[in-house]
C-alpha cells in the first residue's frame, strides 16, 4: 500500500491534493521549472464532510487514497468547486461516482463552466451564491464570489471557525516544493511569476477580490497551487501592490538578435539606464523562460523591445514576446522599441502597433539598417536618458 503525507493544516482540515514534481509545462505555454501542485482540501465537520476542489488528470487515485486514509470517500457529503479549470475540476465525476450521496456545490457560473468540461449529475447540483453558508457541524463553509481570477466563475471558500481562506488560483504559486510558506525561502518570486502569468491580466478583478476579503479574519491561506500560507501577510502584502499596478524604477528589456545589431542597441540602452540609476532586467527571447519575463513584467515601469526584421516583419520570437507582453497587460507606463534590418524594415512599426492597446507612452524608437553605427548608438543613449528621466517622475 502506498503511503502519503496528508498535512492537517487546521483541526480536521486536511490537504489531500497531489504534487506534480516532474511537470514542466502548463497550458502548453507556461514553463514549470519546479513542478506544481494541485491542492485539494478535506474539511471534516461534526456531522458532514466536504471536499474543496479536486486534482489534475492522472492524480484521481492518489486523491481517493488520501481521502480514504482519513475519512470514507463513499460517505462524502459535499464536493465544492471553486474553479472549473480541469487542473482542479478534473476529478469531479470520479469523486461523485465514488461518493454517491455527495452534492456538487458551486455558483451558477461555476456550473455553466463545469458543464463545458464534464457530464454532471444534474440532480445532485446545489447552486450557491456569494455570502451563502454551508453548515458541516461545528464548521461552516462560506462562499465568496470572486469572478475573473482568471476565469469567469472563480470563487473563494472561507472557513470562519478555523480562519482558513481557500482562494483556488489566487495567491497560488507553481512550485512543488514545501507544504507551508515557511518551508520556502524564495517563495515570493515563484508567487510573483504565477501572478504575472495567470492573474495580472485581471489585476482590476484582483483589487475587487482583495476588497471583498479585507475584513475577514484570515489565519491560513490555502490556495490550489503551491504552499499553504500560515503567514498570510507574506502574500497579501505583495498582492496589494501587484494588483494595484505599483511599479519599480525598473526597465525590462526583451529582445532577439541575429547578427548583433539589435543586441548592440539593447546593450547600449541597458548601460545608459543603469548609469541613470534604473534597475534593468534583460532577457534574450531565444533562450529565456517566459515565466521569468512574466515575473519581471509585474512591476517594471518600462518595457524595451528589441526586434530585428525577418522577411518583412518582426522576428517570430520577438513577435511572440511582444504579443505576450500585450496579452499579460502589465502596468508599465513607458515603452521603447529598437530594431535592425538588412534590406526592408517593418519590425519596429509592427511592435508599436501591437503595444497600442496597452496605452504605454512610447518614449522612443529606432530602426537601423545593418550594424548600428556609433551615431545610431548615441541616439539610443539619448532615448535611454529620456526614458530614465520620465521613469523618475
Ligand atoms: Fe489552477 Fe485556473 O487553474
Amino acid at each position: 500500500m502506498k503511503t502519503y503525507n496528508i498535512p492537517e493544516i487546521s483541526n480536521n482540515v486536511f490537504s489531500v491534493g497531489a504534487k506534480d514534481l516532474t511537470r514542466r509545462m502548463f497550458d502548453a505555454l507556461i514553463p514549470l521549472p519546479d513542478g506544481t501542485s494541485y491542492n485539494s482540501y478535506l474539511v471534516k465537520g461534526e456531522q458532514r464532510t466536504a471536499l474543496i476542489d479536486t486534482v489534475n488528470p492522472g492524480f484521481e487515485e492518489e486523491l481517493e487514497a488520501k481521502i480514504n486514509m482519513i475519512s470514507d470517500l463513499e460517505k462524502l457529503d459535499y464536493l465544492i468547486m471553486n474553479h472549473a479549470e480541469p487542473d482542479h475540476s478534473n476529478a469531479i465525476r470520479f469523486i461523485l461516482e465514488k461518493a454517491p450521496n455527495a452534492l456538487f456545490i458551486t455558483t451558477e457560473k461555476g456550473v455553466n463552466m463545469a458543464r463545458l468540461y464534464h457530464e454532471l449529475p444534474e440532480a445532485r447540483i446545489k447552486i450557491v451564491a456569494g455570502g451563502d453558508n454551508l453548515d458541516l457541524g461545528g464548521k461552516t463553509l462560506r462562499f465568496i464570489e470572486a469572478p475573473w481570477l482568471h476565469w469567469p466563475e472563480t470563487m473563494f471558500t472561507y472557513l470562519p471557525e478555523d480562519k482558513v481562506l481557500f482562494p483556488c488560483d489566487f495567491f497560488g504559486a507553481h512550485t512543488a516544493q514545501g507544504i507551508y510558506d515557511e518551508d520556502i525561502e524564495d517563495l515570493i518570486p515563484f508567487a510573483k511569476r504565477y501572478y504575472g502569468e495567470i492573474i495580472m491580466p485581471f489585476g482590476k478583478m484582483g483589487v475587487k477580490a482583495l476588497e471583498k476579503i479585507k475584513n475577514l479574519d484570515i489565519k491560513i491561506i490555502a490556495p490550489s497551487h503551491g504552499p499553504i500560507y500560515t503567514n498570510p501577510n507574506r502574500i497579501m502584502g505583495p498582492y496589494v501592490k501587484w494588483t494595484a499596478g505599483e511599479t519599480e524604477n525598473k526597465a525590462l528589456i526583451v529582445y532577439v538578435s541575429m547578427w548583433r545589431s539589435t543586441l548592440d542597441m539593447v546593450r547600449t540602452i541597458a548601460e545608459t539606464l543603469l548609469k541613470e540609476g534604473v534597475d534593468v532586467k534583460m532577457y534574450d527571447l531565444a533562450i529565456s523562460d517566459i515565466g521569468d519575463v512574466a515575473r519581471e513584467l509585474v512591476d517594471s515601469r518600462a518595457i524595451i523591445i528589441g526586434a530585428p526584421t525577418v522577411l518583412g516583419g518582426m522576428h517570430p520570437l520577438a513577435l511572440y514576446g511582444t504579443y505576450l507582453v500585450k496579452a499579460l497587460n502589465p502596468p508599465a507606463k513607458y515603452g521603447v522599441v529598437l530594431g535592425s534590418f538588412g534590406w526592408g524594415g517593418g519590425a519596429v512599426k509592427q511592435a508599436e502597433e501591437i503595444l497600442i492597446p496597452l496605452k504605454m507612452e512610447v518614449v522612443g524608437n529606432l530602426q537601423v539598417r545593418g550594424r548600428a553605427s556609433d551615431e545610431d548608438l548615441k541616439n539610443v543613449e539619448k532615448i535611454g536618458r529620456e526614458l530614465a528621466q520620465k521613469m523618475k517622475t
